[in-house]
């Protein structure tokens, strides 16, 4: 059996069902161009059936990001697996994973079909995806609930069929270490043809076990992981593919070398790229990622770590990408330097797009001393909505104070059209959107918001998220940065009206949703 996990990343399918983290494809490419960055094995860019968005974008992703294995979900079902098919036909390599529910409650409640009908399905769903790909890779859903000797059935067939991995998902987070590596166990001594395909696991975070669990299946034999970075996905999320990356990696001595092929200098920027293109957060004291997890504040440890790192570290902050050396620009830098830096930060953009990032440079250069690469990526992000057909902010103008009622004067461009209105409201925040709103004759109920600042330091580039919902029931992000906290909040909520009015927001975040 191999030493080396694979790596399977579900950010961009498993990751974006999480309600409101919907990406648009630009958003996509850059998350799967930092995923091959970060040397993943296996990239799931989506579910090609569900919407022309996520056809386009696992095509799209096939097509241009080269290295990794590109993956389309389908249901055990021909449309499906026929659009996951075309949807992967470009890549270099590409993977279709066919899913079907093998659990007695899924069985009896959800699909009301017997045993029999399960494997012939599933056995007709890989022989399928076989015909249009090579690397086929079938997953039972809800595994973990599924009786023994029916998913040892199971898995059998589906090998004999052609699939390649297969993937014993802990759907509902509902699985324990011990029993989940002694299912693994189970298949191993019980399928016949289990050495013909890599065994996979799959679990979600509902009791906090995910990672837990996958390190545990890992011991006993399972050679692919899936997951998500800073572990979004649905419910309480998937295992995050950062904390079973570094496991494996600081505890040789306990996996025995089991190691994967990620390039772990690269975790931090994955997971910073994720927070924002996904609007989720990291906690601070997220391991790996979060902000405080590698702050001493205790004297005691300072002391030790003064003394000798490892008295307090298990890990070398470096190894995960933190305190790498950058030279701040600042607004005495060229277009020639922000270019570079931004290439360094893995930034393919048009000309017209560079124009947008460095008039947005040059803006935020005179208000602070030194533009870092943490604030540069968010000018990127904030500035590349503006080379698009959409609303920009022209001007804002906001009065307020503890004897006044807040009132803010907003002025909208979009190609040669302007257009302007002012309104009071609750505070500077809430005017500014009642502003936009009055302008666009619509109504955005803000759901969720928050402000943090990029780097430190007095003249930090504020960053605000949002999530609007616009009546329908969806939440839509929006994201927006300045050095002033109400402009960068009037700049999200307005990234959310653009969404929504132009491009890329899905018709129904639950649709066909495994
Ligand atoms: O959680 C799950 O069971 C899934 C499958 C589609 C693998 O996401
Ligand atoms: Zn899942």
């Amino acid at each position: 059996m191999s030493d080396q996990v694979i790596i399977f990343d579900t950010t961009l399918r498993d990751g974006e069902q999480c309600p409101g983290a919907s990406m648009n494809l630009r958003e996509k490419m850059e998350v799967a161009r930092q995923l091959a960055r970060l040397n993943v094995d296996v990239i799931e860019a989506g579910f090609p059936v569900i919407s022309d968005g996520d056809f386009e974008a696992v095509s799209t992703i096939a097509r241009e990001i080269k290295g990794p294995i590109i993956c389309g979900l389908a249901r055990c079902v021909s449309k499906d697996i026929d659009a996951a098919g075309a949807a992967v036909k470009a890549a270099e390599r590409g993977r279709i994973h066919v899913f079907l529910a093998t659990s007695k409650i899924h069985r009896e409640h959800k699909l009301k079909k017997a045993h029999q009908e399960i494997i012939r399905l599933a056995v007709e769903g890989v022989t399928r995806a076989k015909g249009m790909v090579n690397d086929v890779e079938f997953s039972p859903e809800d595994a973990s609930r599924t009786e023994p000797e029916f998913l040892a059935q199971v898995v059998q067939a589906v090998i004999e069929a052609g699939a390649t991995t297969v993937n014993i998902p802990d759907t509902v987070g509902w699985a324990v270490p011990e029993q989940y590596a002694a299912m693994i166990s189970y298949l191993r001594g019980h399928v016949k043809n289990i050495d013909d395909a890599v065994i996979s696991v799959h679990c979600h975070d509902d009791l906090g076990l995910a990672v837990a669990n996958s390190l545990a299946a890992v011991k006993a034999g399972a050679r692919q992981v899936e997951g998500t970075i800073n572990g979004i996905g649905e419910r309480a999320g998937n295992a995050a593919l950062e904390e079973v990356v570094m496991a494996l990696k600081t505890r040789p001595d306990f996996y025995e070398n089991i190691h994967t092929g990620v390039s772990t200098r690269e975790l931090l920027k994955s997971s910073r790229l994720i927070s924002r293109m996904s609007g989720l957060m990291v906690q601070r004291s997220k391991a790996i990622v979060g902000e405080n997890a590698f702050a001493h504040s205790s004297g005691i440890h300072q002391d030790g770590i003064l003394k000798k790192r490892e008295t307090y570290e298990i890990m070398d902050p470096q190894e995960v990408g933190w305190g790498g050396t950058e030279l701040p620009l600042t607004k005495h830098s060229g277009r020639h330097a922000m270019v570079i830096r931004l290439e360094h930060l893995g930034y393919k953009l048009t000309d017209a797009e560079i124009g947008n990032v460095f008039k947005r440079f040059k803006e935020v250069g005179d208000k602070k001393k030194f533009v870092y690469d943490d604030d540069l990526v968010v000018l990127v992000d904030d500035s590349i909505l503006e080379t698009q057909e959409v609303w920009h902010l022209d001007y804002i103008h906001v009065t307020s104070g503890s004897s006044t009622i807040p009132t803010a004067t907003i002025r909208l461009k979009r190609g040669e059209e302007i257009m302007q209105d002012s309104a009071p409201g609750n505070g500077a925040v809430d005017a500014a959107m009642k502003a936009i709103d009055r302008i666009l004759n619509q109504r955005g109920h803000l759901m969720e918001f928050s402000i943090e600042a990029v780097t430190q330091g007095k003249d930090a580039l504020a960053e605000a998220t949002i999530k609007c919902d616009f009546g329908d029931g969806r939440l839509v992000t929006g994201k927006g940065a300045s050095t002033d906290t109400i402009e960068a909040s009037a700049r999200a909520y307005l990234g959310a009206v653009n969404r929504v009015l132009g491009n890329g927001v899905r018709k129904s975040d639950a649709e066909a949703q495994p």
